[in-house]
């Protein structure tokens, strides 16, 4: 049996979770077909499993050892999936219960940043009595307004007039009770993965249209990506610590994405954490582990390998007492 053999059995049969209930739902299907492929690729017993309100119970009967989670958005993304997986004590890829909680909430998230200490864009939580003139003088024009918890851009808008702010919240308040309003940072914008102990190199996101929204990241063609970023060697180091610390202090583990905005004095802002980023081969993570001479299939074992760690730990830890 060869080396690779080997490494690929201590996994155990795994499956690959995606699709969910979410909006993400077809990128999710998408991403996880790539991840599969990518793991049979490595030898690894890996299964698609189409998660549905059932995932547990097809988890137990069918007596999977492990789980690599690629379900986007709420469900899978947002520590329910997580919670049920600990209660079977299935180990899976990933962030747990809380860090997954925290950054699904792009509120919450600021919360802890600010907190810690780390720079992310002033804000504003809003309601339907919010003074809205008095939001915009606080926060300047223009602004952008979300919903706490939504993903790929739904229901954001960029609001360059006080009167648009209340139309601006009303269309957010359709996706999420909590919305609120963000400082707009003019710049350029980087996404920086999480791999294991590693950051990988960020990359730089050039959107056409003004800001990076649903259209621009799924349909349009306008979009460029660079990697290599660009960035003076000391500054990227500098954007690669910052992005490392925002995932640390979420208590995030595994493999993540970090969003962020640079403005024109070189000040960098912290934006928004992916747990379960894109896995296509169009996608982000991908991209960024190319640039560091990672293949699609190495990713996805690199990916694998952070249930397995968990997985050891508890181990170790159970071993001790
Ligand atoms: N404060 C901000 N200033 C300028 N642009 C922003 C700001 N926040 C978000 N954006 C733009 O909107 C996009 C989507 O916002 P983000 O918070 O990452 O939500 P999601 O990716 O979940 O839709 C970003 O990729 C960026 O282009
Ligand atoms: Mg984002």
């Amino acid at each position: 049996m060869s080396v690779t053999q080997n490494m690929a059995e201590r996994f155990g049969k795994v499956a690959v979770l995606m699709g969910g209930w979410a909006a993400e739902r077809e990128v999710s299907l998408k991403s996880g077909a790539a991840v599969l492929s990518g793991l049979l690729e490595k030898g690894v017993d890996a299964h698609k499993v189409d998660a549905s309100r059932d995932v547990l119970d097809v988890l137990r009967e069918q007596k999977f050892d492990r789980a690599f989670n690629i379900l986007h958005g709420r469900g899978g993304e947002d520590g329910e999936l997580q919670g049920g997986l600990e209660v079977l004590q299935i180990p899976y890829t990933g962030c747990g219960v809380m860090a997954s909680a925290i950054s699904m909430d792009k509120l919450m998230t600021k919360r802890i940043w600010t907190g810690a200490g780390l720079a992310t864009p002033a804000f504003e939580i809003l309601t339907a009595e919010s003074d809205f003139n008095l939001v915009a003088e606080k926060l300047g024009l223009p602004l952008i307004i979300k919903p706490a918890q939504e993903g790929s851009s739904i229901g954001m808008s960029k609001v360059s007039d006080a009167s648009q702010l209340e139309p601006a919240y009303q269309k957010a308040a359709e996706f999420d009770d909590v919305v609120f309003a963000e400082q707009w940072v003019t710049g350029d914008e980087y996404t920086v993965a999480i791999l294991g102990d590693e950051v990988l190199p960020p990359i730089r996101v050039e959107v056409q249209t003004g800001f990076y929204d649903f259209e621009a990241k799924y349909a349009s063609n306008n979009t460029q990506y660079h990697c290599p970023c660009g960035l003076d060697e000391m500054t990227e180091e500098t954007l690669k610590t910052l992005c490392q610390n925002a995932f640390d202090v979420l208590g995030g583990k595994g493999w993540g994405r970090v969003d962020v905005m640079q403005d024109h004095v070189g000040t960098f802002w912290l934006i928004e954490v992916n747990t379960v980023p894109g896995m296509t081969d169009h996608s982000l993570v991908p991209m960024a582990a190319k640039q560091q001479g990672l293949s699609f299939a190495d990713l996805t074992l690199k990916v694998l390998e952070t249930s397995l760690s968990s997985d050891q730990q508890k181990m170790e830890l159970s071993h001790a007492v």
